[in-house]
């Protein structure tokens, strides 16, 4: 990815970046993303955590960044000149890279036992973190929830990127690259004026669903054959689940109608959890009825048992002659959210395996969705249970990739481009209820 220079309009430029450095091996690549963001015209001071001394020295930063380096909360010399006060006051940004899965721990509980976390506490700027680790050690749910916390706090998180590791691993954890983090901060909105933000349609500057009510199904659904057996697919709920945060990240308040899967709820998100298509449909027809947007990215069974039993289906049942089972249609969700009189907004999603744009057209008219998401499932490495996503945001006038990335940073580009394409839609639902929470 390009480095935007200076005189190419670097909104970097005589920006004050503090970089915190944590000890994970990626720390290497710290002094190159010194030089890259000082090519952009930005000014840098770099604290570094004990252990990333381990992997990198303050000889070789306080070269690339043309200042002295710190890591020592008690260090009285500095303390005097520029201590961990004058520090978080000097930065316009706080950037963590490589941020370990320690430093998050530390991050989301709000210590302050060494300058880079007693800086973070102290400081009013804005905190991007780009984690790096064993692609074990950033699934484990103790790392998610750890970063959960930092996002419903307006912590950006940068990454991880997926691939080889330096353990020998394969998988989520590595630090996105020196050039991708530079090119992340000159698009991320950190630095982006009101003025610019509401010239690409952001009334609400950072938090352009502010008052807003959002509804957001996930997961799949169940469909009970007996007490014991069901029909249902292999959705996650993970890009649901990080539609719902985004939203929130939005400032939206948001309900998030969950099937049955095994993830955290989003901290400020209102879940409410069901099993069947028919209870989904009861749901969400009782919550869609005042909101703004309604975002449908469950899997729902399209079909249940014509006659579940109440005790256990017996193998004799069938006889020899096999089983032929008897299924009826569910309500479909979304149309049913799209066909009411004042609808929201309505995003669905399709996952697709042949014909990917042109079946997404066809389902988004069918349904009267004002757009619909269209992943093609037959590419595994974005699969179900995959963190990554690639898909098509596809509306009536247009459509636009959404690049193959995080789920969590999918959900999000997603939520930005829906507050922009729909503002006036947006603008127009419900301005009582918006009127009565401003
Ligand atoms: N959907 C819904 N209720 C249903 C089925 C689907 O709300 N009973 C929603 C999904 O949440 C998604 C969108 O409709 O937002 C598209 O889902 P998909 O399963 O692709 O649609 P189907 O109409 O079932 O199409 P297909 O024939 O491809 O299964």
């Amino acid at each position: 990815m390009a480095v935007k220079s200076p005189d190419n309009g670097s909104n970097l430029a005589k920006k004050r970046i503090l970089l915190g450095i944590s000890g994970g091996i990626a720390a290497y690549k710290a002094p190159a993303l010194v030089r890259l963001l000082r090519k952009a015209d930005a000014e840098v001071q770099v604290v570094t955590t004990r252990s990333a001394e381990q992997f990198v020295t303050h000889a070789a930063l306080q070269a690339v960044s043309g200042n002295p380096v710190r890591s020592d909360l008690w260090d009285s010399n500095a303390e005097a000149a520029m201590g961990h006060i004058e520090l978080a006051r000097w930065a316009d940004a706080v950037l963590i890279a490589p941020a370990t899965a320690d430093v998050l721990a530390r991050l989301a509980q709000g210590r302050a036992d060494d300058l880079l976390t007693t800086l973070c506490l102290a400081t009013r700027a804005p905190l991007l973190v780009a984690p790096a680790m064993n692609n074990v050690m950033w699934s484990h749910p103790a790392t998610q929830h750890n970063v959960e916390i930092l996002r419903s706090r307006g912590v950006v998180v940068l990454g991880p990127d997926d691939g080889e590791q330096a353990c020998g691993e394969f998988g989520p954890g590595r630090m996105r690259e020196p050039e991708d983090l530079v090119a992340d901060l000159q698009s991320s909105r950190t630095f982006s004026s009101p003025t610019s933000a509401q010239a690409d349609g952001l009334s609400g500057g950072e938090r352009p669903l502010q008052g807003k009510r959002v509804v957001v199904t996930a997961g799949p659904t169940r469909e009970a054959l007996d007490p014991v057996r069901y029909v249902s697919n292999h959705s996650s709920g993970k890009q649901g689940f990080a539609v719902a945060a985004a939203a929130r990240d939005a400032g939206a308040d948001v309900v998030l109608i969950a099937g049955p899967v095994d993830l955290p709820t989003p901290i400020g998100v209102t879940r409410m959890d069901v099993t069947s298509a028919l209870e989904m449909h009861q749901c969400a027809m009782g919550q869609a009825t005042d909101c703004d947007l309604f975002v449908g990215v469950a899997a729902v069974a399209d079909y249940r048992p014509a006659s579940p039993q109440t005790q256990k289906i017996k193998k004799t049942r069938s006889q020899s002659s096999g089983w032929a089972l008897e299924l009826l249609e569910n309500p479909d969700i979304i149309a049913s959210v799209a066909a009411q009189p004042d609808p929201p907004v309505t995003v669905g999603f399709a996952a697709e395996t042949q014909h990917t744009l042109e079946n997404a057209r066809s389902k988004c008219k069918r349904k009267r969705l004002d757009a619909i998401v269209v992943n093609d499932v037959s590419d595994t490495s974005i699969g179900f249970n995959s963190d990554l996503n690639a898909a098509t945001l596809v509306w009536a006038n247009g459509e636009l990739a959404l690049a193959k990335q995080s789920k969590a940073d999918l959900a999000a580009e997603l939520i930005h481009q829906i507050t922009v394409l729909f503002v006036e839609q947006l603008a127009d639902t419900h301005p009582e209820s918006v009127s009565k929470q401003r």
